[in-house]
């Protein structure tokens, strides 16, 4: 930012166990706490498939699958959370960064769930602007800081936009494959699973 000698209005980065992120907003933050950028904003971008911040609860849980690490409070979909099947990127551990899950709480993070394929829609404009293919973890938050680019600019508000292209997707081009040949399909977390993890979760007494 320094190098190109401006500031980010909108900090947008995808999320899986969010560990990513937190190291790209963390330095910024404290402007935004202070009040010296009180307006900054930053997103935190999650599949629909594991939306483990805009569906889950905040609570309690084990860090691994099998219960063995030590709990943590986070927003989360419960230990055995599996992914759906369908889902073609990562972004798939069940919980969040507790550092994460604090602001998000105190309302200095937001938060954004993004549907595979429109994620893969952003990667591929991205990939023909830019001549990077991005990892499908980096598309969803492309497909986010794409439509906060054009929230602006029908605002007619010239805005700096920091993303993370946290890797390339030179791995994934099956995943790329089956959204380019119309097999990739979108999923949305049940509800039920969610309340079903909770009957999972560490007992606290
Ligand atoms: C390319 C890429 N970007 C982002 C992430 C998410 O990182 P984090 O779990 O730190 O949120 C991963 C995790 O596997 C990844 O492989």
């Amino acid at each position: 930012m320094e190098m190109a000698d401006a500031y980010p209005y909108i900090i947008v980065g995808n999320v899986g166990g969010g560990w990513k992120f937190a190291g790209q907003f963390l330095p910024w933050i404290r402007d935004k706490i202070s009040g010296k950028k009180p307006d900054m904003r930053v997103i935190c971008v999650e599949p629909a498939a594991c939306p483990s911040l805009t569906k889950g609860p905040y609570a309690w849980d084990y860090g691994d699958a099998i219960g063995l690490a030590p709990i943590l409070k986070m927003y989360m979909l419960g230990h055995r959370f599996v992914p759906p099947p369908v889902h073609a990127g990562g972004l798939r551990y069940h919980g969040m960064a507790p550092i994460i899950c604090h602001l998000y709480k105190l309302g200095l993070v937001e938060a954004k769930a993004v549907h595979q394929i429109d994620a893969f829609e952003a990667g591929v404009r991205f990939a023909r602007a830019e001549g990077i293919i991005p990892a499908p973890e980096s598309c969803h938050n492309i497909k986010v800081a794409i439509d906060e680019a054009l929230r602006c600019k029908e605002a007619g508000e010239s805005r700096t936009i920091l993303i993370a292209l946290s890797g390339h997707g030179h791995f994934d081009l099956a995943a790329y494959d089956e959204y380019l040949s119309g097999r990739l399909q979108d999923y949305e977390y049940p509800e039920e699973l969610v309340k079903k993890a909770l009957a999972d979760l560490p007992k606290m007494d």
